[in-house]
């Protein structure tokens, strides 16, 4: 997905206090508040005014939850599409952008979703920072494309992702969880995201390149690498942060290589033989689209996919009671409580555009060239659009959430793998984990662009391995 993480925007170490003058005009907000917790919602804390709010800077990305929803919710009430300065990032040495506009409610991340003429996504990058030249050829994969390439590249690589295709990967994303659950269940304790929730989203993608399982490690350790950019303990030190991952993107980049080689001699029936394959329209991908489009898929499938998985546990462990609703009626419920998950974890926070031309939008006048970011974790949280914003509920409909993206050319292409991936595994902890907790407090991803959890103990009671 190409994006740097929040990434390391010096802090600066303000601190906000919340004086009792900033109570005024609160009184709407109030009232949601009392209703939200009427119904078992997460309180959400206004303490910053809508002029101390910069979603540039570190240290806004390190507060708690809470908080950062309520900025958001301050910004949607008040200031909804802010300008804001771009920040140097830490040990990158790329020069700072002129900063960009925020838009933080549904109906504008909506509208500029819809407009891709006008919002575009290859000038520079859909990161809030331009990637330097050599990134591009690594990390600028369709993401960062528009027509007529983008069209080209997304029909040869939906032939992976038809409903037929996906349904025979069923099979396989049912067998993967259980052996996930086989390698712990004796154990009745273990980090819910490093054995649970991570390998099931990489095994799958793996399994569909027909990726050896003697590399899935490394294509894991290097995915990490290159989406937990602004988080120091996930990039070496010492290390310089764009040379970290290129010689990730590289490394990944010539695994494919060495893959396009075999299928071309050896075609399969794997997604890598499909996207070689000369003989259908719009011809086969070169070497080079082979490596980047793995790139993007293995850094767009994984994170993501994982990340939703832990939250979603997250949350149904913090609201036992929606948690008895789907175990009670499974199927039922499953197509609203995966919406819920991915809406409720928006596991990409946001995405950035580039204005084409002048134009206005939600009555704000943007300028050709200028950037503008799509604040994916606000749109679904907007209170004009989702009673009850700040409520977990598997129930929810409508649940017209933006955590795929916005409708539009890029609208992710994973979505319904990654949805089956969520009920599949959530299924199997259901039958197989049914009183798996949480026990200890999240570890965060320090990023504004991935909403990750590193780290999560859980434990529940031990059983027996089923092969
Ligand atoms: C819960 C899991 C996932 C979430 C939340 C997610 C989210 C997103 C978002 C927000 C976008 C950008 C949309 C836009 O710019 O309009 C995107 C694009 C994309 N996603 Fe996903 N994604 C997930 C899983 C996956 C999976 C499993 C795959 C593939 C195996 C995948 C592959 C892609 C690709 C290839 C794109 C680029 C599409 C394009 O530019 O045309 N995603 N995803």
């Amino acid at each position: 997905m190409g994006g740097f993480g929040q990434s390391g925007a010096r802090p600066v170490g303000r601190e906000s206090s919340w004086t009792p003058g900033r109570l005024d005009g609160f009184g709407d907000r109030l009232t949601v508040k009392r209703a939200d917790l009427r119904s078992g919602a997460m309180k959400i804390k206004q303490v910053q005014g809508v002029d101390e709010i910069d979603l540039s800077q570190r240290d806004f990305w390190l507060r708690p939850v809470e908080e950062r929803e309520g900025a958001f919710a301050t910004l949607r009430a008040e200031r909804p599409i802010p300008f804001l300065t771009e920040q140097e990032i830490l040990d990158l040495p790329l020069p700072v952008g002129p900063g960009y506009w925020s838009l933080t409610r549904h109906a504008d991340v909506l509208e500029a979703s819809r407009a891709p003429e006008i919002f575009c996504s290859g000038k520079g990058a859909t990161s809030i920072q331009d990637l330097p030249k050599e990134f591009n050829e690594f990390f600028g994969g369709m993401i960062n494309m528009d027509d007529p390439r983008h069209g080209r590249q997304r029909r040869i690589v939906s032939r992976g992702f038809t409903p037929r295709a996906l349904a025979r990967l069923e099979a396989s994303v049912q067998g993967r969880a259980d052996s996930i659950i086989d390698r712990v269940i004796e154990r009745g304790e273990c980090d819910f995201v490093s054995d649970i929730a991570a390998p099931l989203p990489l095994e799958i993608i793996c399994d569909m390149m027909g990726i050896p399982e003697s590399q899935t490690e490394m294509v894991f350790e290097k995915t990490n690498l290159i989406l937990g950019l602004g988080d120091t303990e996930l990039v070496p030190e010492s290390g310089n942060i764009i040379a970290a991952a290129l010689g990730a993107g590289g490394e990944l980049a010539a695994l494919m290589n060495e893959m396009a080689e075999m299928r071309r001699r050896d075609p399969r029936d794997d997604l890598t033989s499909a996207l070689l394959n000369a003989d259908l329209e719009d011809g086969a991908m070169t070497g080079d689209e082979l490596a980047s489009f793995f790139v993007l898929l293995v850094v767009a499938g994984n994170e993501t996919t994982r990340n939703a998985i832990s939250h979603g546990m997250k949350a149904l462990c913090d609201y036992p009671e929606e948690r008895a609703r789907w175990a009670l009626d499974f199927e039922g419920v499953s197509a609203t409580a995966v919406e819920e998950i991915i809406r409720w974890a928006t596991p990409v926070i946001h995405m950035r555009r580039t204005c084409a031309r002048d134009t206005v939008l939600g009555g704000q006048e943007m300028k050709e060239g200028d950037k503008v970011v799509l604040w994916y974790a606000s749109a679904n949280r907007d209170e004009e659009v989702f009673e009850n914003p700040h409520r977990f509920d598997v129930k929810r409909s409508p649940n017209e959430h933006v955590g795929f993206g916005g409708p539009g050319p890029h609208f992710c292409l994973g979505a319904n793998l990654a949805r089956r991936e969520i009920r599949v595994m959530f299924e199997r902890i259901f039958k197989r984990m049914p009183d798996l907790e949480i026990t200890g407090a999240p570890d965060r991803l320090q990023s504004n662009f991935i909403n990750g959890i590193k780290r999560m103990p859980c434990a529940y009671s031990p059983g027996k391995p089923e092969s």
